[in-house]
């Protein structure tokens, strides 16, 4: 079955409100809600007083109305009691702030005080809770690291120096690591080490990666607090803690999947974003990907507006359930809403609830009571995978290196990702994410934009999978560092400059007068004639590969571009610019054909996304037209899912 429901917040309702609650879900097909997530402060008023009563009630309610229950173990938001007992658990921010109560997520991932109180709170759910029959997941936290990803306080100091003790041994160690050298930074013993708080300028680079590293060990760690009490407890109750995408902060997901039972995901596309359907798309490949091709769950999505943008656009009738079909097709086997209920106190008020304030004389109740009723037929999905020839390769210690300052140029990993990904998904190629040191060889073509940080292991990970006959295509900065943060002197690259037949003499991305728009350059040789280059020069040696484009403008006129060195079977490609428009175009005409890597459909449709799941055939529309794709007309963001078909992937 393909699990349908949400958030459920009935602490902020009176109890005479939770039989129409109940009675509508029914009506809306509601399986599945995750109820108590920001509940500590009802279910333990008082230091160690605990009043289960009604989380009792409404769960009874919830399974004599045959709904199952994702209970979450409330530890989300600490109830003020306990900062105000213990403010030691509240966090500080880089700047040295301390956060307050009167929000949620107010504590720091290293406080033991919240750590043992946290897990008292679990251990007294799981003795009450599992063997009840409603429960069918654990919703573990809520979105780890979502406001507080990184604490400076003086606790997460002491906890910051244990890591790297454990981690280096010897001060000696981390001085050669973070090439202390520099600037005067020479530690004499641990204790001087601190996390790299707000500082006259640059912060040492190997420290502020080590300590991203730290504070997603650190979350995890209060994940797993949890967890080892529920695993005890239930260990049949699958396990879950809701990601938040391409979240770019303290949180490696490739590390924290290994340990869900099943992944789940909260997803907001902005409606009026353009680009949204297939970033999206993006995001829900990420969330497959991220346990090797396992069914997950879209734990989140707004049945229309969210209430935290500048602007919140409502989502347009259909566009909520395109995107949700989106997510089945990809791999999804649950839909589920922030929120239940739409809310009439606190900061959420203004968020969309499946419920809204309107009431059920709503086009947003419309939808989700028509989406619940249509899902419920597609049960015979849930389970099944989705094929992907393509792979991008997805690294968090290259995010968190090009978010540091003092870069070559600010470059944004999420877009040079995204460049890739928009233009295959436009052609309506299936693309998996795969970590660096992942296993490639079932891809046809494997994509590495901007691996900065990237260790000996992944380089020569990916060595092995192009001289095995793979297709490579690595862009610009990629092997820059190791994963130490220590240059890969000698032209960059490291063992991928005998793959790819290139080395980097120097860097020269697009600038501009400050303030002004960077101006962008021109490339030469491919086969629709002069194409885009932006954000990216550089001055690229090509010794053992064929130039298929060169720089066509300024000092750097002539030079290599776009190399190509040919392999066994496949090829290594290097791309030493940002490429659009013809540009990639060319490129993936010419690299696809050669990889033999056709799209779902011959000839896709602006707008019309598709994909295969199971062999069955998605198409949807994401566009405010009707279309005609592959003989099939389509509404203005209307879904077709056609007949499976045996051989599955392929050309429609
Ligand atoms: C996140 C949280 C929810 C809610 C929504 C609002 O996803 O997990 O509790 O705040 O955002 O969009």
């Amino acid at each position: 079955m393909i699990w349908y429901g949400g958030d459920y917040n009935p602490e902020q309702w009176p109890e005479e409100v939770w039989d129409e609650d109940v009675r509508l879900m029914q009506q809306g097909g509601i399986t599945l809600v995750s109820l108590g997530i920001f509940s500590w402060a009802k279910l333990e008023p008082r230091e160690g007083e605990y009043e289960f009563g009604w989380l009792d009630r409404i769960i009874e309610k919830l399974h004599a109305g045959g709904i199952r229950v994702d209970l979450a173990t409330a530890t989300a938001s600490p109830p003020p009691w306990l900062s105000h007992r213990y403010p030691q658990v509240l966090p500080v921010t880089v700047d040295g702030v301390r956060l307050q109560v009167g929000s949620r997520q107010q504590y720091c991932p290293s406080s033991p005080v919240f750590r043992r109180l946290a897990a008292r709170l679990v251990r007294r759910l799981a003795e009450r809770y599992s063997h009840h029959p409603a429960l069918e997941l654990w919703h573990v936290g809520n979105e780890y690291g979502c406001h507080v990803s990184h604490c400076y306080c003086s606790v997460s100091a002491g906890a910051f120096r244990r890591w790297l003790r454990a981690k280096y041994t010897t001060v000696d160690e981390l001085n050669a690591s973070w090439g202390t050298a520099f600037w005067s930074q020479q530690y004499q013993s641990f204790d001087e080490v601190f996390p790299p708080s707000a500082s006259p300028t640059f912060r040492n680079p190997g420290q502020l990666l080590d300590f991203d590293r730290f504070s997603s060990d650190e979350l995890l760690e209060c994940y797993r607090n949890e967890v080892r009490i529920l695993r005890a407890a239930t260990p049949d109750i699958p396990i879950t803690t809701n990601f938040m995408g391409f979240f770019d902060r303290a949180a490696d997901y490739w590390k924290w999947a290994k340990e869900v039972d099943v992944v789940s995901d909260d997803a907001y596309p902005d409606p009026s974003d353009p680009d949204s359907a297939s970033s999206a798309a993006m995001t829900r490949d990420l969330m497959r990907s991220l346990r090797g091709g396992q069914p997950w769950l879209l734990m989140e999505q707004a049945p229309s507006a969210v209430n935290w943008r500048p602007i919140n656009a409502a989502k347009r009738p259909g566009q909520m359930r395109a995107l949700s079909y989106q997510a089945v097709a990809r791999g999804a086997d649950g839909i589920l809403f922030f929120q239940w209920r739409q809310s009439v106190v606190g900061s959420e008020k203004f968020h969309s609830g499946m419920v809204p304030h309107a009431g059920t004389n709503s086009r947003v109740w419309r939808e989700v009571e028509q989406l619940g009723a249509e899902l419920s037929a597609l049960g015979d999905l849930a389970s099944t995978r989705v094929d992907a020839g393509v792979a991008i390769v997805l690294d968090w210690d290259s995010w968190w290196s090009l978010k540091q300052g003092a870069l070559p140029a600010h470059l944004s990993y999420l877009e040079a990702i995204h460049s890739w990904y928009r233009e295959l998904w436009a052609r309506t190629v299936t693309v998996d994410f795969v970590p660096s040191t992942g296993d490639l060889s079932g891809y046809s073509l494997v994509i590495v934009p901007s691996l900065f940080a990237a260790s000996g292991d992944a380089l020569a990970n990916l060595a092995t999978y192009a001289e095995s006959g793979g297709n490579l295509i690595v862009t610009y900065q990629s092997g820059i560092t190791d994963d130490r943060a220590h240059i890969t002197a000698g032209g960059y690259l490291g063992g991928l400059q005998a793959t790819l037949g290139v080395w980097i003499e120097e860097f020269a991305p697009f600038a501009g007068p400050a303030g002004e728009p960077a101006p962008s350059g021109v490339l030469l040789g491919l086969p629709s004639g002069p194409a885009d280059a932006t954000v990216w020069a550089e001055y690229i040696h090509a010794p053992d590969a064929e130039v298929i484009a060169t720089f066509g403008t300024g000092a750097l006129n002539g030079w290599p571009a776009i190399t190509r060195r040919a392999g066994r079977d496949g090829a290594a490609w290097y791309v030493g610019t940002q490429l659009s428009g013809s540009g990639l175009d060319d490129l993936l005409d010419r690299v696809l054909a050669e990889a033999g890597v056709v799209g779902v459909l011959a000839t896709p449709v602006d707008g019309v996304e598709a994909v295969r799941r199971d062999g069955r055939l998605f198409l949807i529309n994401h566009s405010d037209a009707p279309v005609v794709v592959a003989g099939v007309a389509l509404e203005a963001r209307g879904v077709h899912i056609g007949e499976r078909s045996v051989a599955g992937g392929g050309a429609a």
